[in-house]
């Protein structure tokens, strides 16, 4: 029986994006995932032991292989997906460069079994290292089944450098999601040391995808996308500016059912946002995309994340006008209103109270009052502000209920006061957890968080964290969590809200951060949630016991996230501005 694959003719694989493909267990996932989808499958299960350390196996009820194909299977450059150089544009499927299997079987043991619907038997080849030790028959399910064992046993090296068995599983989980989101007609399922981790039914509606991966918190915060125009298609979904996230990881494109990350749609959607969420907040956007093959090149990058357009602009105008679109169509919802009350509609009285300084929610005054504690002065001589100085100050007033502007010897200061607070409130929740003098209250009645998958598992591996600064958080349930203790300095009714915020900063640790990491980011988030917000009015009093804190103005001082806390406008720049001697 003649096989599917064939070798690629030399001219035509030297087009290919060659190079490294498999870097962690997660891109063996994608890979045969992809190999699954081509081949038809309607039903794909993952299959991990230790993260993928000891095992990643998927299989699949697709189209299989006949004997002939198997052993091509696993060489370089042999594909069914493309014959020649031109069709290199006109690329419908996941794969097309025939180098996904022998890559990864170069680097582990393999397994293979595969049949085809017509045979009544199927082949199995093990391979070691890339070389294939056996072929023979045997009987199996239609469809392919891959396992790989023991990555990179044959490059310790390689192997020193993967990370922890959770945050390996977090990685492959996320393109597990990434894949499984694009398609809804297939049912996955993910396994993990024997327990299944998530099982995605086939469905035909794409909500009902959405809403079993990224959870239904989300769900009611989501327009429909429906764009047709000039031979481009999008569909998806978008959210609306009541649903927020402080990264950018809720944003997911596909062109033609293919994962990419590209520069131009990005930008297009979060211009798309402009003016309606503030700059550090991203909307949740799944967009599948669809255009004339001929009219993007996926053959860039070896990994097939990147894409290039013929006409860029084109996407972006598609890209840009469906989302603006979206949230035109509702108006009432079309303004960002407050972080952190959002969708609420917030009386003025109400803010100044929970603003106010004396009785400020406990994080500021409770924290105590010692002082905020400038860290060490460091390289930057060049700024002509002397810490020592101590020259006193002025609060002249607020600029555009952000700004805080002060007047001193020879300078201005423009304090950014959302930063400044930040920073204080670190200082002081860091003093007091290594002072051990956090105080913790017991709840009468837990408060109970359902979680997402993604969320529990950066809680599993932040735990510890957790609970080094008061909040005692008890498993109870499949991804249900008690929590059972809190910090004296929260209330209870924002207890759940302040754990979701922890673990969404916890995520920007990519992936990764082990160690002290997670105790610090868990102190940031809490400060930066409790801080000041930006567009915010303060009173005098306010004002002036901020900059008391921050005084004196140490030129290092930066929020715990990085951003500068204060610039200075010296007399002299202002005076040559004016032309005065
Ligand atoms: N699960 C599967 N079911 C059926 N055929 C498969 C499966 N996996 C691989 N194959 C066959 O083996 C060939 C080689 O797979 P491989 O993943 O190495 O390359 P590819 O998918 O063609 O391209 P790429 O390297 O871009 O993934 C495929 O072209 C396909 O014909
Ligand atoms: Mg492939």
């Amino acid at each position: 029986m003649a096989g599917k694959i064939r070798i690629l003719p030399e001219p035509v694989a030297q087009k290919i994006a060659a190079g490294e493909v498999v870097e962690r267990p997660a891109s063996v996932v994608k890979e045969l995932m992809e190999n699954a989808i081509d081949a038809g499958a309607s039903e794909i299960i993952v299959e991990l032991k230790s993260g993928g350390l000891q095992l990643i196996r998927v299989t699949d009820n697709g189209e299989g292989m006949v004997p002939e194909d198997v052993p091509l299977a696993l060489q370089r450059f042999a594909t069914s997906k493309i014959r020649q150089a031109e069709d290199l544009f006109a690329i419908e499927t996941l794969g097309f460069r025939g180098e996904a299997l022998p890559s990864i079987a170069s680097v582990s043991q393999m397994v293979l079994k595969t049949r085809p619907s017509n045979s009544i038997s199927g082949t199995k080849v093990i391979s070691e290292g890339g070389e294939v030790k056996r072929i023979s028959e045997v009987g199996c399910p239609v469809g392919t089944d891959v396992e790989v064992h023991d990555l990179f046993y044959n490059f310790p090296v390689r192997r020193k450098f993967l990370k922890s068995i959770r945050t390996e599983l977090r990685y492959a989980l996320l393109h597990f999601h990434r894949m499984s989101l694009a398609y809804p007609s297939i049912t996955f399922k993910f396994i993990h040391d024997g327990r299944i981790l998530q099982e995605l039914i086939k469905t035909e509606s794409f909500l009902t995808r959405v809403e079993a991966i990224l959870g239904k918190e989300v769900i009611g915060h989501l327009k429909p996308i429906r764009h047709e125009e000039d031979e481009i298609q999008i569909e998806g979904f978008t959210s609306l500016p009541s649903f927020a996230k402080g990264n950018r990881d809720g944003i997911s494109t596909y062109i033609h059912g293919r994962y990419v990350k590209d520069r131009i749609i990005q930008k297009a959607i979060l211009d798309g946002y402009r003016h309606v969420l503030p700059a550090d907040k991203y909307p949740v956007s799944i967009l599948l995309i669809s255009l004339p093959p001929s009219s993007v090149d996926v053959n860039v990058h070896p990994t097939k994340a990147e894409v290039k357009f013929k006409e860029p602009e084109r996407i972006y105008q598609a890209v840009w006008s469906s989302i603006r679109r979206a949230l035109e169509e509702s108006p009432s919802e079309g303004r960002w209103i407050s972080p952190g009350k959002r969708g609420e509609s917030i009386q003025e009285g109400e803010l100044q109270a929970s603003l106010s300084f004396q009785g400020f929610r406990k994080p500021y005054s409770e924290v105590g009052d010692n002082g905020f504690n400038p860290p060490k002065v460091g390289e930057r001589e060049d700024l002509q502000w002397e810490v020592e100085k101590r020259t006193p100050y002025r609060v002249v007033g607020q600029l555009w209920a952000t700004y805080i502007l002060c007047e001193a010897e020879g300078t201005l200061i423009f304090v950014d006061q959302h930063a400044a607070h930040e920073r204080i409130l670190f200082e002081k929740l860091k003093r007091k957890y290594d002072d051990g003098a956090l105080t913790t209250e017991k709840l009468l009645l837990p408060v109970l968080l359902e979680l997402s998958l993604e969320e529990s598992l950066i809680f599993d591996s932040a735990e510890e964290a957790f609970k080094a600064i008061g909040f005692e958080i008890e498993s109870v349930g499949e991804r249900l969590y008690a929590i059972r203790t809190i910090p004296s300095f929260i209330e209870q009714k924002e207890a759940g809200e302040r754990v979701r915020e922890m673990l969404e900063e916890l995520s920007f640790l990519k992936r990764g951060g082990e160690g002290s990491i997670p105790l610090q980011t868990l102190l940031i988030s809490l400060a930066c949630h409790s801080a000041v917000r930006a567009n915010f009015p303060l009173r005098r009093e306010e004002m002036e016991e901020l900059i008391g804190n921050l005084y004196p103005f140490n030129p290092s001082t930066t929020c715990p996230h990085g951003r500068p806390v204060f610039f200075l406008l010296p007399l002299d720049e202002m005076n040559r501005q004016f032309k005065r001697n």
